[in-house]
């Protein structure tokens, strides 16, 4: 059996080859981080290497893996990657996926992704995300799903799930890895890699559950975070990695640390040197080193100078040759090689059907008046901007494997969709180089970008003018957000707003269509452009998926899970805030709210409109007090009272008037996702039990305190019925 397998391979190994199995190295195909080891093959061959990322297609895995098998004990390496949203069919980014608010849909995503990656040679993906991001100037927004723990942790299940399926042995599933642990997604001012300092209350409530979802889903791996949690690097934070992960939550897989986080503790200034760093991460709980080949370094002599035990190094090699087993890799090395599967399985029919349903249901409509959308079939449409048809950009960032060349971009698919459509070309305005530019030399108006622009300007607005309406595809590319990718500014662009403008100065009606990997500001947009669609970087289908949207093949109901400011310096902003002591009110100076503008948000959580229209009736409860064995039924009548047939997410809020600690103002606690024809009317239906209103009280107990509590449902988090109750 496994145990004794795994028992009696570790007994005939020497401390080299053990230490090489803690050794995860990249391979030179992609570059993910600061520094690569050319040496890797050598490693490899060494016997000095247990697993490998960034190496990917039945050949190249294969070939590695062959230089494994001729080592004395043959053990086969792990392959990993950022599968992150899709392995070659590529799918919205999580994001944009999350506005689904369908589980099931991400969950066959995920499900697609392992099929893809499995057949491409790996085994292991570094995904899902579930860092809570409250922070959209942070540009790894793009990978998680937002700012809300309950939902977070909904889809986390979800992709853990569609990654490993319910047997790690079917050749078809993977290893799926939750990061990063723990708490990166509240780098302090958004930006990437920065400090974290968090009470233990704000961690266990709002930060850490998606993490424990994954957890108790059963995730095989986890990732450590870059940041520190409490002063202590989270790479090297015993706490975080052993008391809590292991002991309170039961791990039992391995801990994979992030790219050379391990040595990055020499700069967060908690450790001298390498030794020093190896020591700590390793007697805090890391079992692999990703890249920073401090463990090859260091651990033989820490072993020897009594720093780490032998027993501490034989438990992370068995955690990890026990992910070897049940991936099969013992009994067949090169089950994920197979070049006839890779044909058969990797961008198939079904998968990119399954890409361009997903794409059309992340879409949000932000706005839309005078039903400017869906588009006339016979209107005569000017397209521009610099994203109309940058296949690149469709399929966002950390679309690692993704083949954009294969991407369908809005031009592709308007024309595709046989719409009168006439373009402007318009990739110089792409926004990325000119950014950096202007970060750089802090200047606000470039002479250069001026000058390129004033050309393009007038044959915009020439174009606008001989057509009935513009299409204009703007936001960012997909190198403005993801890892190393903050911003202290998140609007749109200054040339593309000035494109913008100078359009919509014509008079011409103006669909603003987003492509964009976080919540922008677009203050002046919502103002004065008529329709702005949400896209997100939708994948490989994006342009027919949005093709489909303007045109009302597709009915948008996509919702957006992260708050959308008016401006940065609103930044961080969310939902489920707490009232403070002075709530804003505008007749009184002392209370808290801002001089130049409102505390509301410009888009709330969960926002996101239809073509048609959804009224909602008053909220009807079963029973005005409960007691802890209780449930309550809440239901809602919603009526679809507008032209054309279409979905709403319906959400449940809750809040707790006076808690031990203080509550926030609203916390979603449940949705349900309704298809109502023109004219149809549903009653939904929630039930809440004291489980839904637990919380850490001022003891850090898990608990619900009887007392008053309100529930809201609507289609957002700001437009809702509300009514109370009381748990006794
Ligand atoms: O998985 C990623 C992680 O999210 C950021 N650093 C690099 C890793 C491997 O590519």
């Amino acid at each position: 059996n496994k145990h004794t397998f795994i028992s009696n391979l570790i007994r005939k190994m020497t401390l080299e080859e053990k230490i090489g199995q803690l050794n995860l190295l990249t391979s030179d195909m992609d570059v993910t981080g600061p520094f690569m080891k050319p040496g890797y093959k050598k490693d490899i061959e060494a016997g000095l290497c247990g697993a490998v990322f960034n190496a990917y297609t039945p050949q190249y895995t294969r070939q590695l893996q062959e230089m494994a098998l001729k080592t004395r004990l043959k053990i086969p390496l792990l392959f990993g990657y950022d599968v992150i949203h899709g392995h070659k069919t590529i799918f919205p980014i999580p994001l944009g996926e999350a506005c689904t608010w369908d589980m099931s849909l991400m969950e066959q995503s995920a499900r697609a992704a392992a099929v893809e990656a499995s057949a491409d040679g790996l085994q292991w993906t570094f995904s899902p995300m579930v860092d809570i991001a409250r922070d959209p100037r942070w540009g790894r927004v793009a990978e998680g799903v937002g700012e809300d723990t309950w939902y977070g942790v909904q889809v986390a299940k979800a992709k853990v799930k569609g990654y490993q399926g319910n047997d790690l042995s079917a050749s078809n599933t993977i290893l799926a890895c939750v990061k990063h642990f723990a708490l990166y997604g509240a780098v302090e001012a958004g930006r990437d890699y920065n400090t974290v300092d968090m009470s233990r209350r704000q961690m266990f409530q709002y930060y850490l559950p998606p993490y424990k979802a994954a957890i108790d889903a059963g995730v095989a791996t986890v990732m450590t975070s870059f940041n520190e949690v409490d002063g202590i690097p989270a790479t090297g934070n015993k706490w975080l990695m052993t008391d809590l992960l292991r002991k309170q939550w039961g791990f039992k897989g391995f801990v994979v640390t992030d790219y050379t986080a391990i040595n990055e503790m020499i700069a967060h200034g908690i450790v001298k040197n390498e030794y020093e760093a190896g020591e700590l991460s390793f007697n805090a709980g890391v079992d692999m080193d990703m890249q920073g080949s401090v463990f090859a370094g260091q651990m033989k002599k820490l072993l020897q100078d009594k720093k780490i035990t032998q027993a501490a190094i034989d438990t992370a090699v068995y955690r990890i040759l026990s992910a070897k087993y049940d991936l099969g890799l013992f009994t067949d090395p090169f089950r994920y090689c197979d070049t006839a599967r890779a044909r058969k399985e990797i961008m198939n029919t079904e998968n990119l059907e399954l890409a361009r349903k997903v794409a059309e249901r992340s879409i949000v409509l932000l706005k839309n008046d005078n039903q400017l959308l869906p588009l006339k079939k016979e209107a005569k449409i000017a397209l521009i901007g610099p994203l109309a048809d940058s296949k690149r950009d469709m399929i966002g960032n950390w679309s690692a494997a993704g083949d954009y060349t294969k991407a369908a971009t809005l031009l592709e698919g308007l024309k595709a969709r046989g719409a009168n459509v006439e373009y402007l070309p318009g990739a110089h305005y792409a926004a990325d180089t000119t950014l950096i530019k202007r970060a750089l030399q802090k200047a606000r108006l470039d002479a250069s970008d001026t000058a390129d622009a004033a050309p393009m300007l007038a044959a915009a607005v020439e174009l606008a003018k001989r057509s009935d309406v513009v299409v204009m595809a703007l936001g960012e590319t997909q190198g403005m957000t993801g890892e190393a990718a903050s911003r202290s500014n998140i609007s749109i662009p200054e040339n593309q707003q000035q494109l913008l403008k100078a359009v919509y100065a014509t008079g011409k009606p103006v669909v603003l269509v987003l492509m964009n990997g976080r919540p922008l500001t677009l203050e002046w947009e919502d103002a004065h452009i008529p329709s702005i669609l949400e896209t997100w970087w939708l994948g490989t289908k994006a342009g027919n998926a949005i093709a489909s949207v303007l045109f009302g093949d597709y009915n948008p109901a996509g919702k957006i899970t992260m708050t959308f400011p008016r401006t940065t310096g609103q930044i961080p902003i969310y939902y489920n805030h707490k009232n403070t002591g002075r709530p804003q009110d505008p007749n009184n100076k002392y209370s808290s709210k801002y001089l130049d503008n409102v505390n509301e948000p410009l888009y709330p959580f969960g926002y996101g409109l239809s073509y048609t229209k959804f009224t909602y009736g008053s909220i009807a409860l079963s029973k005005q007090q409960i007691t802890k064995a209780d449930k309550l039924q809440v239901s809602i009548p919603v009526t679809n009272s507008g032209n054309y047939d279409g979905e709403e997410v319906v959400q449940l809020y809750i809040r707790d008037l006076v808690g031990s600690a203080t509550r926030p103002v609203k916390e979603l606690k449940g949705f349900k996702k309704l298809m109502l024809k023109k004219g149809e009317t549903q009653t939904v239906m929630f039930e809440i039990s004291a489980e839904d209103l637990k919380f850490y009280d001022k003891d850090m107990k898990w608990t619900a305190e009887p007392g008053d509590f309100m529930v809201f449902i609507g289609g957002n988090s700001r437009d809702v019925q509300s009514a109370g109750f009381i748990l006794k």
